[in-house]
């Protein structure tokens, strides 16, 4: 073992939360440690927000780039107002309608903030996440925790406690195991700093519920991709994130197609020595006949979708799988985020049929 390697305590929250252990985990937050966590969206890997030291470990820690800023978890509305400039009408009202829960603002930070956490920008990236351990974490934390998503830079987004293990054991103090997510996609990210709020990143909050909350809201245009004249107001945004290690290819047209399609070429490349994954749905898995077939989840039920898009990634690479083809799925309440996730993994290949 290596000398800078640390002891990772992991904390079974499965069944109950455990006081002694949520306040130890609440210590090593405030003595500048880390603490992994599981949120409704995503697990979140934890650092004092306020104490720019730890923000650096958490960057360490994931191999992250430091221009990438991090989000500010809170518990109460009252953390809010001390962290920006000023609480606008439409991040009380957005507070009101979804928070806890899987929205994050980005407000005009209070010199509270260090850079660190920001990546030096002037503006802040505000959630209250809805779950007990988060909240439990983050009020006995001290009440400001800095937290991404807890895998290694480029890898998906741990979904259960066992992925942030896979990439961070030995690098964090401590993993709070709070079961599988629900949701599997990260937070929607909306940008209140914009005349017009916009969203940075597409997720369970869509579109159409913002817009009933704020009357109008645009997407970022930076968001579709391969226009070079647009880039994604989000830094984390530019990069190709949740990438699996194989040659991933989302298939998209009519069902029938699609199937047709996922078919001849999996066989065309199992044929040719390859090792061969499909992202399926219940409705259509037992449909093909060469690759490993893993199936996301229902169509009537999106969120069983989203929330087991990454581990199906990461069970891919753990097979060594070479290609990946995938159905897309325009599904309408998850459909943006699911796409927009799945697009990046493929690093844009997408074929129409
Ligand atoms: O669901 C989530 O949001 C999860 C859980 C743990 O809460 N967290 C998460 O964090 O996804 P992370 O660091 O993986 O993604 C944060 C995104 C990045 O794309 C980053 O560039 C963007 O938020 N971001 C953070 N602060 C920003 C700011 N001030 N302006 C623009 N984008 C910002
Ligand atoms: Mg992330």
């Amino acid at each position: 073992m290596r000398e800078d390697m640390m002891k990772t305590i992991l904390a079974d929250m499965r069944e109950r939360i455990d006081p002694d252990l949520m306040e130890q985990a609440g210590q090593i937050l405030k003595k500048g440690g880390l603490v992994a966590f599981p949120t409704e969206t995503v697990y979140g890997l934890g650092g004092d927000a306020l104490n720019a030291e730890a923000s650096r470990k958490i960057y360490a820690a994931k191999g992250r780039p430091s221009d990438n800023p991090l989000i500010v978890h809170i518990a109460d509305m009252e953390a809010l107002a001390p962290i920006v400039s000023e609480v606008q009408e439409a991040a009380g009202k957005l507070a009101e309608a979804f928070w806890p829960g899987p929205l994050t603002m980005i407000l005009r930070k209070s010199d509270l903030v260090p850079p660190s956490t920001t990546g030096g920008l002037d503006t802040v990236a505000v959630r209250m996440p809805n779950h007990p351990v988060a909240l439990e974490l983050i009020r006995r934390g001290g009440g400001y925790v800095a937290a991404p998503s807890a895998n290694t830079s480029g890898r998906p987004s741990p979904t259960r406690a066992s992925h942030v293990m896979d990439d961070l054991d030995g690098k964090i103090d401590m993993v709070l195991d709070g079961g599988d997510v629900k949701i599997g996609v990260e937070s929607t990210i909306v940008d209140l700093t914009e005349d017009i709020p916009m969203v940075l990143r597409p997720g369970y909050i869509n579109l159409e519920m913002l817009r009933k909350v704020l009357g109008e809201v645009r997407m970022d245009p930076g968001l579709h991709g391969n226009d070079p004249a647009f880039h994604p107001k989000a830094p984390g945004m530019k990069y190709r994130h949740y990438a699996p290690k194989a040659d991933l290819t989302i298939v998209e047209g009519g069902e029938g197609n699609v199937k047709a399609a996922i078919s001849e070429l999996s066989a065309k490349r199992v044929k040719a020595g390859e090792k061969v994954g499909i992202i399926a749905t219940d409705e259509d898995a037992s449909f093909y006949r060469y690759g490993i077939v893993k199936s996301a989840g229902t169509r009537t039920d999106e969120i069983t979708i989203s929330a087991h898009l990454y581990s199906i990634l990461r069970e891919f690479d753990d097979l060594g799988v070479t290609v990946i083809y995938s159905e897309a799925f325009d599904s309408p309440l998850l459909g943006q985020a699911i796409m927009n996730r799945l697009i990046k993994a493929a690093g844009h290949q997408v074929i129409h049929v």
